[in-house]
């Protein structure tokens, strides 16, 4: 099923569904399984609730939501696009009877699910698209402002046992240790198949303050479905396919992996909290919503895509000269950057990548950076190969930077967390930078262009 999703997922094709897929026992599930459904830009876009042409327009509108001064910020954002101000105002609408608990199952037996075990070398199934849901320990269940909703891929290990991967800086982690703290079970409820808007905005990297469940609201233009979970006290999607309840240990883990992971490579085994389940809850016929993660292209890599376009915005906020940033899902979606930028003085393109690396915290796993001019492409490779051809010299234009924050999937670095960063500016130099003579870049002259143009179409005519 990988092999066949990756090969559609690269030709750009559609969404696929698997019936009768083969569990491990031989026999085959009844429950189809859903892949591919992110598996290209306009359907992210669709999923954010709009056409790919307005994610400027969506990305500009989180930003001011995220803006240092929000009085300000939000109310000309408000203004500016009621119909999201509307939906952010929404509060969850609470419903009795739930399609996600058409069937309620106590005695809970995973192997049933059609899981998907990925990759030759991972450690066993694996649930790709859990949206986790938690909520601190102070907090009540009608608190939906106080949940949070991360996607972090869950380790089938056993009837009733899962582990949750969530980082130590994810929502759900910070949750994790304020039940901790108290040294109490956690109540954790995984929607699985919920409504597209749900899944990314629990994928999408929100402000702490906004909590994910309402955000989908924004997307979808309709209030989100919530209703009580059957045995934790938390509030779940309605009309999610499925939902897993259960408990999580304050102080049991399990080591987690290897799994084939988006860089390329599986991961090494860690130590994760494991959760016990106490119900699944169901749609009848429900479908199982799965997909793969590895080296790019996969739909994570194209859901990074959409999101760094959403980023932009905040970014140009913080470093108003840059004019267009590309992460290449080639590279990780995040390990490269290339930037162009308005060149006005010497020494700016550095300054534009220590900003970069400094003062937004999710780039300071970004180990090359290059800087190109406002006529480069940065979406482009030949225009940034030109660039780096033409008006980069490496004894002058590189800055390599010593120790610094580095991803633990990063086994390149000489250790675990920490490694170095290069810096390449392929901008003109100017000013103190050079006392060469500079090159002028050849263009043909607009009429020029035009005649060819014109001779050209004319001899299309006459074929
Ligand atoms: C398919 C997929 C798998 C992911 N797996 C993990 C994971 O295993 N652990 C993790 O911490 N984040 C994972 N992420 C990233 C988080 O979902 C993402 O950063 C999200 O914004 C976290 O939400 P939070 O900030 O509320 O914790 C994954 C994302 C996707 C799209």
């Amino acid at each position: 099923m990988t092999a066949v999703h990756r090969a559609v997922l690269e030709s750009g094709g559609p969404i696929l569904r698997f019936d009768n897929p083969v569990l491990d026992d031989g026999t085959r599930s009844k429950m189809p399984v859903v892949v591919n459904l992110f598996g290209s830009t306009e359907r992210v876009a669709a999923g954010l609730g709009v056409a790919p042409e307005g994610l400027d327009d969506l990305g500009a509108f989180l930003a001011a939501l995220r803006a240092p001064s929000p009085p300000e910020g939000m109310r000309d954002a408000m203004s500016r696009w009621p119909m999201l101000k509307a939906a952010l105002a929404t509060r969850p609408k609470l419903v009795k009877n739930a399609l996600v608990q058409q069937n309620v199952i106590e005695d809970v037996d995973l192997a049933r699910l059609p899981i998907q075990t990925h990759w030759p070398g991972d450690a066993g199934p694996l649930i790709t698209w859990p949206v986790v849901l938690t909520r601190p320990h102070d907090s009540k269940p009608d608190e939906i402002g106080r949940y949070n909703a991360g996607v972090y891929r869950a380790q089938v290990i056993g009837r009733d046992r899962i582990i949750l991967r969530w980082l130590a800086h994810r929502g759900g982690a910070a949750h994790h240790r304020s039940w901790q703290k108290a040294a109490a079970p956690m109540p954790v409820a995984i929607a699985l198949g919920a409504d597209p808007a749900t899944v990314l905005s629990a994928a999408l990297p929100l402000p702490e303050t906004i909590s994910e469940l309402s955000f989908a609201g924004v997307f979808s233009g309709a209030r989100p479905r919530l209703v009580p979970a059957r045995t934790v006290p938390l509030m779940v999607p309605a009309d999610a396919e499925m939902v897993i309840e259960g408990w999580v240990d304050p102080a049991e883990t399990a080591p987690e992996g290897p799994f084939g992971d988006h860089t390329g490579y599986y991961n090494a085994p860690a130590a994760f909290p494991v959760m016990s389940v106490s119900a699944l809850t169901t749609r009848d016929d429900p479908l199982y919503l799965s997909t793969y993660t590895g080296r790019p292209p996969d739909e994570p890599s194209i859901i990074g895509e959409v999101f760094n376009r959403l980023a932009l915005p905040v970014i140009r906020g913080q470093i108003p000269e840059i004019r267009d940033l590309w992460l290449p899902p080639a590279a990780c979606s995040y390990r490269m950057a290339v930037i162009s930028i308005d060149k006005r003085y010497p020494g700016q393109a550095r300054r534009v990548m220590m900003a970069l690396w400094g003062m937004l915290p999710q780039f300071s796993y970004t180990k090359m950076i290059i800087v190109v001019d406002g006529d480069i492409d940065p979406r482009n490779w030949d225009d940034i190969a030109w660039a780096l051809a033409t008006r980069m010299d490496p004894e002058r234009d590189v800055m390599i930077v010593e120790k610094t924050p580095m991803d633990y999937l990063d086994f390149a670095s000489p250790v675990e967390g920490l490694a170095g960063k290069i810096g390449i500016d392929a901008t003109n130099k100017l000013g103190a930078e050079t006392t060469r003579d500079w090159g002028q870049v050849m263009q043909t002259a607009p009429e020029d262009a035009a005649f060819a143009a014109d001779l050209l179409a004319r001899l299309k005519g006459m074929t």
